[in-house]
């Protein structure tokens, strides 16, 4: 029998990122040394007082279903920190907890979208992005970016792509794949021209805002526009600052009717998140973050390594990422060189297979809407990413200009 499969789920495919993760390790399993650049998670451990907490939170019982909005002390836990942290006054109602940050941006996606309607995406983008527009019958509208912007959406740009159509706007800063992050200026201009638009939503993806390499006080557009609260939803999460990954918490916090439209649509798929990731995520907030300073650290000395290695190579021009766990590398250079073997390198997949061969494993950039570019993790060992930095070197280094 042929399976028939609905239209929504043609339109969207398995990650770019997974299917470069799976070619890696599927070489390293067959023998292969590879060094695997593909990962987007912290190789750092969750700290143990969060796991302590998820034992306890075994040990007595808290094993239940729970609130689909997530559980009160969790909420309450979350609005403290966006007071606190990021200057925001949230009320409780006005705060969700569901499996992921990935899991908010679908049910806000899922609430709000209809044929028709269009998200503007700065590009490069997660790719998750488009993929659950494409999901919730929305239309993904690329806003492609360059090197000479920073890879960050400019106010000019963000007014030329707003159609009556618009819905969304999504912002992530710090970016994955680029690293940026918007500074103040640049957040002002942008909210002096969503200020002429106001029906268009806002959604600002912080998951990366405590990993970031300079010593400015971090600034959110809600920090320089506080009047767009109304039409803002605040995404983030414990994944990528607390390395808790796998235990799937995130939480939303935006205007009331959309954080319970989103409510209603989780109820309908998975319900609350689990009931020991939300003690751990509390307990990650109410530990503090004394354990990261380290780990920015090494991410910074990784991405240093990296540039430094990167930026010297001939063909190869690279963005300073200014935080998060990526260096996104320009390719364009390598275009039309030849690989030892006599093929022709042709595009940023191509640079991709090559440097595979050469023991490193990328991502290619059409797979974040922005070619030709390679996002290259900092999420993995020191030793590995210094390792790897030569490898990328030697290998452009051994591309010509003419076949042979
Ligand atoms: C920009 C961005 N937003 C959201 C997520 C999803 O995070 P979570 O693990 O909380 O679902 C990721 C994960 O890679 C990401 O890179």
């Amino acid at each position: 029998m042929t399976m028939r499969l609905s239209r929504r789920v043609s339109r969207v495919s398995l990650s770019a990122n997974a299917a470069a993760k799976a070619t890696a390790t599927a070489l390293r399993e067959a023998g292969q040394d590879i060094i695997d650049l593909t990962t987007g998670e912290p190789d750092f451990d969750t700290p143990e007082h969060i796991k302590q907490a998820a034992y306890a939170a075994i040990e007595s019982g808290q094993t239940k279903y729970t609130p689909t909005p997530g559980i009160r002390a969790l909420r309450l836990a979350v609005q403290q920190k966006l007071a606190q942290e990021n200057g925001l006054p949230y009320q409780l109602s006005a705060i969700c907890i569901a499996n992921g940050a990935k899991q908010v941006i679908f049910n806000a996606f899922a609430a709000t979208l209809d044929p028709g309607d269009e998200v503007l995406l700065p590009a490069p983008y997660w790719p998750t992005f488009p993929d659950s527009v494409r999901f919730n019958e929305g239309t993904p509208v690329f806003i492609e970016s360059s090197l000479a912007q920073g890879c960050k959406l400019t106010a000019e740009r963000l007014e030329a792509f707003i159609t009556a159509n618009t819905r969304w706007l999504v912002l992530n800063s710090p970016g994955n794949p680029s690293g940026a992050i918007y500074d103040q200026a640049e957040l002002e201009s942008l909210a002096s021209v969503l200020r002429r638009f106001p029906n268009v939503l806002i959604l600002l993806d912080e998951l990366y805002e405590h990993i970031r390499f300079d010593d400015q006080p971090p600034i959110g557009l809600l920090n320089v526009a506080p009047d767009l609260i109304e039409r803002t939803l605040v995404v983030g999460g414990v994944s990528k600052t607390y390395a808790m990954t796998g235990w799937r918490v995130g939480f939303g916090a935006g205007p009331e009717t959309l954080i319970n439209a989103m409510s209603v649509v989780q109820s309908q798929s998975t319900s609350g998140a689990s009931s020991i990731g939300q003690a751990a995520a509390l307990a990650a907030f109410q530990g503090g973050l004394a354990f990261l300073p380290n780990q920015v650290k090494a991410y910074r000395a990784r991405r240093d390594l990296l540039v430094n290695v990167l930026s010297a190579v001939d063909g190869l021009e690279v963005l300073v990422p200014q935080g998060g766990f990526f260096v996104f590398v320009c390719c364009r250079g390598l275009l039309g060189r030849y690989c030892p073997d006599g093929r022709l390198v042709t595009s940023d997949s191509d640079v991709v297979e090559y440097l595979l061969e050469a023991g490193v494993a990328g991502v290619a950039g059409n797979a974040y809407g922005l070619s030709p570019w390679v996002r290259f993790s900092i999420a993995t060992a020191t030793h590995d990413v210094e390792e790897a930095s030569k490898r990328i070197a030697n290998a452009c280094a051994a591309l010509t200009r003419s076949s042979v």
